[in-house]
C-alpha cells in the first residue's frame, strides 16, 4: 500500500517513468480514492506510458482498451465465441442421437467457457489491475455513456450469466488527445490531469534513463532544441517520443554533438510534416541550436 505521492513517484521512477509532482499526486489520489484518472495532453507527453508504468510500479497486470471510431460493446466488453458454440452444438446433437433437450443445450452454449472476455470484462474479472482506456476521444458518445455506466458500477451484467463485479476496483487511466471534448458526465467521475511537456532537466533525465549510453551533453542539446521547436507554431510539435527518436538517430550516426549538419541529417526523427521541416530550416538550424 502506497502511503504518499512521493512513494508512488519513487516506484514509478524505479520502472523508468519520471513523473513530475502533479502526475504523481494525481495518480496517487486516483489509486487511493478508487477514482479513474483522466489524462489529457499533447501527443507524446507520457499519458499512455503512465498507465504502463503504474501497472509495473504496483505489480499488477495492465489491461488495455484501445478506443477507435466505431468501437462497440462487443469489442470492449465481451462477445460470444460463435464458431466454438456451433461446434459444441454439433457435438451435443451427435451425442444425443436426435433427442436433444433444447433448454439444456442453450444453457450449456451460453456458459462462461464460450464467453470471450474483452478488455473491460477482463479488468473486472482480473482486478486488481490497471485498466488503460486509451484515446477515449476517438470513441463516440454512445460508447462513452456505456463506459461511464461501467465505471460507475465496477460491474456489468451479462444477461445469460448474471453480474460480474470486480472484487477490487481496477485502477482506471483514461487518456485523450482532445480531438473532441469528452462529456462532463464522464469527467465528473474522474480525477483530471493535464500532462504538459516535461521541463528541461526532467526531459534530459528521461533521455538518459531510457538511453543509458547517451552522453549527457548530447542529451541536453537534444532536449534544449526540442524545447525550442515546441515554441514554434508547428503542425506537430515534438513530444518526448520524438526527443528519444532524435537522440537515437544521432547516436546511430555516431554523432556526439548536435550541430547544424547533424540536425539537418536527422530532422526526420523529430519533425513529421514537410511544412514543419521547411519552416524550421527556413528559420535557420544554427539559430535553433544556438537558442
Ligand atoms: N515522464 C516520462 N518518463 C519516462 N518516459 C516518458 C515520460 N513521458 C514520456 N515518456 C516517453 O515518451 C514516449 C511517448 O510517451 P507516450 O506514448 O506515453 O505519450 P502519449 O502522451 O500517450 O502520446 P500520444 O498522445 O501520442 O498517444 C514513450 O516512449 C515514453 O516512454
Ligand atoms: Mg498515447
Amino acid at each position: 500500500m502506497l502511503t504518499s505521492p512521493e512513494e508512488l513517484a519513487r516506484a514509478l521512477e524505479s520502472v523508468g517513468y519520471l513523473p513530475d509532482e502533479g502526475i504523481a499526486t494525481a495518480a496517487f489520489l486516483a489509486n487511493r480514492m478508487g477514482r479513474p484518472l483522466f489524462c489529457e495532453g499533447e501527443p507524446g507527453t507520457g499519458k499512455t506510458s503512465l498507465a504502463v508504468a503504474l501497472s509495473r510500479a504496483l505489480s499488477v497486470p495492465l489491461i488495455k482498451l484501445q478506443c477507435h471510431e466505431g468501437i462497440d460493446f462487443s469489442q470492449a466488453l465481451y462477445d460470444w465465441d460463435f464458431p466454438r458454440q456451433l461446434l459444441h452444438l454439433r457435438a451435443l446433437e451427435a451425442a444425443s442421437g436426435g433427442a436433444l433437450d433444447s433448454d439444456l443445450a442453450e444453457k450449456s452454449l451460453y456458459s462462461r467457457r464460450f464467453l470471450l472476455a474483452r478488455p473491460l470484462l477482463r479488468a473486472l474479472e482480473e482486478s486488481p489491475c490497471v485498466l488503460l482506456v486509451d484515446e477515449v476521444d476517438r470513441a463516440d458518445d454512445e460508447f462513452e455513456a456505456f463506459l461511464l455506466e461501467m465505471l460507475g458500477e465496477n460491474a456489468v451484467t451479462v444477461p445469460e450469466l448474471g453480474e460480474v463485479r470486480a472484487t477490487v476496483p481496477p485502477l482506471v487511466v483514461l487518456t485523450s488527445n482532445r480531438t473532441r471534448e469528452v462529456h462532463d458526465a464522464l469527467k465528473r467521475r474522474c480525477l483530471y490531469h493535464w500532462l504538459s511537456h516535461p521541463d528541461l532537466p526532467r526531459e534530459v533525465e528521461i533521455l538518459r534513463r531510457t538511453l543509458p549510453d547517451l552522453p549527457e551533453r548530447l542529451a541536453t542539446q537534444v532536449a534544449s532544441a526540442v524545447r525550442r521547436l515546441r515554441e514554434l507554431e508547428l503542425i506537430k510539435p515534438p513530444g518526448v517520443a520524438e526527443s528519444l527518436d532524435w537522440a537515437q538517430a544521432l547516436t546511430a550516426l555516431g554523432r556526439t554533438e548536435l550541430d547544424a549538419a547533424a540536425a539537418a541529417a536527422t530532422l526526420g526523427a523529430v519533425l513529421k510534416y514537410r511544412e514543419d521541416t521547411q519552416r524550421v530550416v527556413a528559420a535557420g538550424l544554427e539559430r535553433l541550436l544556438a537558442g
